[in-house]
């Protein structure tokens, strides 16, 4: 049969609005379908949720996210600030609701994260006198903040990035406070404390840049050794906050081979694709980093230029292409947001631009990549 899915689930949705029957099986089931079904046999594909979403309950937006997705992580609401602030006790209530949307839904639920430099109340290292905390005393921190978040949604959460960015660009250990306290075993202890907590759950280091060579050889270097003397890791995060032009997706294909080479699981757990102007050398997702606002680096504020609009569906085809070339390799595919309305890219590096890194316009329609990824699954 010549005729696409595409064209059939828009020719079947507009039969049965013509026929008005709103209830019947095809007009569920068309309502049903989603990027997700195109992509079941190859891997999850999935969204990141923030918390205004969760807390105003944007019906439009998880009604959407029902849809198309089939794996969700927190963009914000597990992040230590958020569960634990500074002098306060611990609140539940947007991660509650996001694991009960997950379960709704049958979701593969990601718990985002454990431990990490960023997102965390500064008084986390040190001691009830503002002094130097104790190594054996921050490392009772980290036991009773996992134990708690993990114990919680035991059974519930699938999957927790249980180390967040750990490795410095250049292949060399981050000088977090974590490192500087507890030393480089802080992150083998994370993945120890996990697992005794709940050993069924999927356990995953994840970071960004990890198609650069330097620190992928470093993080799989990482993982063998953690392999060898029995650390429960089972996958690496590949954030993939990539850009319209690059990193090659040689590299990143590099990366999926040695990741399963060293015998964890890939996920991809924050795709999108900046289309604004870099003023920056090297690609980043470090959280802290700032620039200023100029009108030049904001060119797309009135729209896309169907130019650069095309280059972005490409540039989702071919990095796709390689994700499926390698499907046996990766448990998920997750995007970091669902609509650019919502995009973390629209603040970061710089405040106030306008973003068009995601799947969904800011009216919450698909766009031409998302059209460009189902006709990969014809
Ligand atoms: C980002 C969120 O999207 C923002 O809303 C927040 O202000 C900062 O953090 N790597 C990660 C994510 O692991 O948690 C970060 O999320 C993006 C970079």
């Amino acid at each position: 049969m010549s005729i696409s899915r595409r064209s059939l689930i828009k020719n079947s949705a507009i039969a049965a609005v013509l026929l008005g029957i709103k209830n019947s099986a095809i007009a569920k089931a068309v309502e049903r379908t989603g990027i997700k079904d195109f992509y079941k046999d190859d891997f999850r594909i999935g969204t990141a949720l923030s918390t205004s979403t969760l807390m105003k309950n944007n019906e439009a937006l998880l009604a959407l996210v029902a849809r198309e997705f089939n794996a969700i992580t927190p963009e914000n609401c597990m992040k230590w600030e958020a569960l634990k602030p500074k002098d306060k006790e611990w609140d539940w209530t947007a991660a509650d609701k996001f694991v009960e949307f997950g379960q709704k839904n049958n979701m593969y639920i990601v718990g985002h994260n454990l431990v990490w430099h960023s997102q965390v109340p500064e008084d986390v290292f040190k001691n009830e006198k503002g002094g130097a905390i104790s190594k054996e005393n921050l490392t009772l921190k980290m036991q009773n903040h996992i134990t708690n978040l993990v114990s919680r949604y035991k059974g519930k959460i699938h999957a927790w990035d249980v180390v967040n960015e750990a490795v410095e660009d250049d292949g060399s250990w981050r000088k977090s406070p974590w490192h500087n306290i507890m030393g480089e075993n802080f992150i083998a202890q994370a993945f120890h404390i996990a697992n005794d907590v709940d050993s069924k759950a999927h356990l995953i280091y994840n970071d960004y840049n990890t198609e650069s060579p330097a620190k992928r050889n470093f993080i799989v270097d990482m993982v063998k050794r953690f392999k060898k003397q029995g650390v429960p890791i089972h996958g690496v995060g590949m954030q993939e906050h990539l850009s319209i032009d690059g990193p090659g997706v040689a590299e990143i294909e590099a990366t999926l081979i040695a990741l399963a080479g060293a015998g964890v699981r890939a996920h991809i757990t924050e795709l999108d694709v900046d289309v604004l102007p870099s003023v920056w050398n090297l690609p980043t997702a470090e959280v802290s980093t700032r620039f200023e606002y100029t009108p030049e680096r904001d060119p797309y504020i009135k729209g896309l230029p169907k130019n650069t609009e095309e280059k972005l569906a490409k540039r989702y085809e071919e990095i796709f292409k390689v994700y499926l070339k390698h499907h046996d390799k990766i448990e998920r595919v997750t995007l970091w947001g669902t609509a650019d309305s919502e995009t973390w890219l629209n603040d970061f590096p710089i405040r106030g631009r306008t973003n068009y890194p995601l799947l969904f316009d800011r009216k919450l329609a698909p766009k031409p990549a998302y059209f460009r990824l189902l006709d990969l699954k014809k």
